[in-house]
């Protein structure tokens, strides 16, 4: 496994775990790119039973809302789990100005079903933007299991690109896209899978992980040629427990909740066009959060 919890943090976890309560201690913090951040977590627990396309859903404090974060990585050696974290509203922003040493409330989980990966199988995954924390524990997995990786990375710019070193170290090939053509190939990932594809790579499913404009994409690009396509589906979250509807999408003409039938779907199969309005339902209210979040970060301490 490539990313690890450094050395140095290890002897200090058992006398420092849990000292006050079960608060989530923050191991590690390291900037990946501009507003995205990879923690390592102090938590044993999810660490031991989380398998890959799972997530938790994190509380920072008493007053924060839920939101779902994908398990990037896990080191059993140290009891601890990687959250790869863009920061594009409140809460995500307020965690990421979080330091090594700080604590969250609640991280709950693993939830969701795990990927399904058959031994052997050939997966294109691919990971669009903040899509690539998701899709690099996939494809190390596939790996794990004697599968053979073929991975494209996406990103808009070269500073952008993350976990690059992780999908190297599992993938038997991978390409970089990025859409200002300032690293690696110049276009989308869809340009990618098109690439692998004429050059007669052969694969049993691609696995697609971003924005949903991306992940419609590739579907498009794959049904036409029968091409089995799993996609991780992102929907506003709540109580992540199957019991508020707030996940709820169409897939295949059923309804179904993503945080426990899911994340993982069909991609052949989901209303995208459904899902995305879904998206934008609370576009208002995050906006106000957002600027009140950066109003207070702003405010000097005791304004
Ligand atoms: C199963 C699952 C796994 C996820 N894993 C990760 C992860 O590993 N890393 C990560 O950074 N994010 C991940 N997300 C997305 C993350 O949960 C949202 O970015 C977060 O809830 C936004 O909260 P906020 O308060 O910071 O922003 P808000 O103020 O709620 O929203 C800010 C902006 O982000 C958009 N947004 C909010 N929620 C989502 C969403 N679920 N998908 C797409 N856009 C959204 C809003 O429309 C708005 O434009 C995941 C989502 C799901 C459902
Ligand atoms: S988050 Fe409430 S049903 Fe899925």
């Amino acid at each position: 496994m490539v990313g690890v919890v450094p050395r140095r943090i290890f002897g200090s976890l058992k006398s420092a775990r849990f000292p006050g309560g079960a608060v989530y201690r923050i191991l590690t913090k390291e900037t990946l790119a501009t507003d995205i951040v990879r923690f390592w977590i102090d938590a044993p627990h999810i660490a031991r039973k989380r398998k890959p396309g799972q997530f938790v859903i994190v509380r920072l404090n008493e007053t924060g809302e839920r939101i779902p974060l994908t398990i990037a990585d896990a080191d059993l050696r140290c009891g601890a789990i990687a959250l790869v974290v863009q920061g594009v509203g409140k809460t995500t922003r307020t965690l990421n100005a979080l330091a090594a040493g700080d604590s969250i409330l609640d991280v709950v989980g693993p939830l969701g079903r795990p990927t399904r990966i058959e031994p052997g199988v050939r997966v294109c995954c691919i990971g669009g933007g903040i899509g690539a924390a998701v899709a690099y524990p996939i494809a190390a997995g596939v790996k794990a299991k004697g599968g053979r990786v073929s991975a494209v990375l996406g990103a808009r710019t070269k500073a952008l690109v993350i976990l690059e070193p992780e999908i190297k170290a599992v993938a038997d090939r991978y390409i970089v896209t990025t859409d200002d053509g300032s690293y690696g190939m110049h276009g989308l990932v869809t340009q990618g899978l098109q690439q692998f594809l004429a050059e007669g790579v052969e694969f049993d499913e691609v696995i697609a992980i971003g924005p949903l404009p991306m992940m419609r994409a590739v579907c498009e690009l794959t049904r036409p040629i029968g091409l089995p396509t799993t996609v991780s589906l992102n929907p506003i979250m709540v109580d992540g427990t199957g019991m508020c509807g707030g996940c709820r999408v169409t897939v295949g003409g059923e309804s179904k909740f993503v945080c426990v039938d899911g994340p993982e779907f069909d991609g052949h199969l989901v209303d995208f066009s459904e899902l995305a309005a879904r998206l934008t339902a609370y576009r208002e209210q995050e906006a106000e959060a957002s600027a009140q979040c950066r109003s207070l970060s702003a405010a000097p301490i005791g304004g």
